[in-house]
């Protein structure tokens, strides 16, 4: 591994949409890394609302231009992804026990695909630790109030969403 990929981390997901949790990561991961990659995750098994280049958009909105954060999209395995982007690290998000069993796995997976990278955990803030994307989606698509949880834009765009959808709000 370069000496200089220590200083860069790839926060991956599928980011449909971020959430304020994941931005709660993201701003504490840039306390130890000179360089974060939002990476986002291009995943056929999942069918998102939004598109990559709208959570793209978000993320970028987020993370007000930061310009020590890059936002990208990747298909295939995470730590191809990291070699080619010579990232030494990948910053991961625990919120609850539930996560820790599917987190080990991935983590230990990822370093027998490549021992050069290294995986960081941060334990989600209290404020966030029962969110997730589809839980926000399900909770806006019925009308229900999500602010605080997501981005503003992001809160905007699932009314948009669902008011198209003939849906509550
Ligand atoms: N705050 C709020 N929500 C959070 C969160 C946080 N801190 N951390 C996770 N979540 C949510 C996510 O939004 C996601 O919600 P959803 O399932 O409703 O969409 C859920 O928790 C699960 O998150 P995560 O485990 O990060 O799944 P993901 O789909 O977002 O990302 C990948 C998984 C993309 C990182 C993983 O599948 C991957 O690396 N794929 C590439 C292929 C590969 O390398 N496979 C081999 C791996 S060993």
């Amino acid at each position: 591994m370069p000496a200089d990929a220590r200083k860069i981390a790839v926060y991956p997901g599928t980011f449909d949409p971020i959430t304020n949790g994941h931005v709660d990561i993201l701003e504490r991961s840039l306390a130890l890394f000179d360089k974060v990659i939002v990476a986002i995750a291009v995943n056929p098994r999942k069918q998102p609302v939004f598109s990559v280049e709208d959570r793209a958009g978000f993320i970028r909105d987020a993370t007000g231009n930061n310009p020590r954060v890059e936002c990208d999209s990747f298909e295939g395995l995470l730590v191809e992804y990291c070699r080619r982007r010579n990232a030494g690290f990948i910053v991961r998000g625990l919120r609850a026990l539930a996560d820790f069993e599917y987190e080990f796995q991935f983590a230990h997976m990822n370093r027998r695909l490549a021992p050069g990278v290294d995986t960081v955990f941060f334990m989600t803030d209290e404020r966030h630790h029962y969110v997730s994307s589809s839980l926000v989606k399900e909770v806006a698509s019925l009308g229900g109030d999500i602010s605080g949880l997501v981005p503003a834009a992001v809160e905007r765009a699932l009314a948009s969403v669902f008011s198209k959808q003939g849906n509550p709000p």
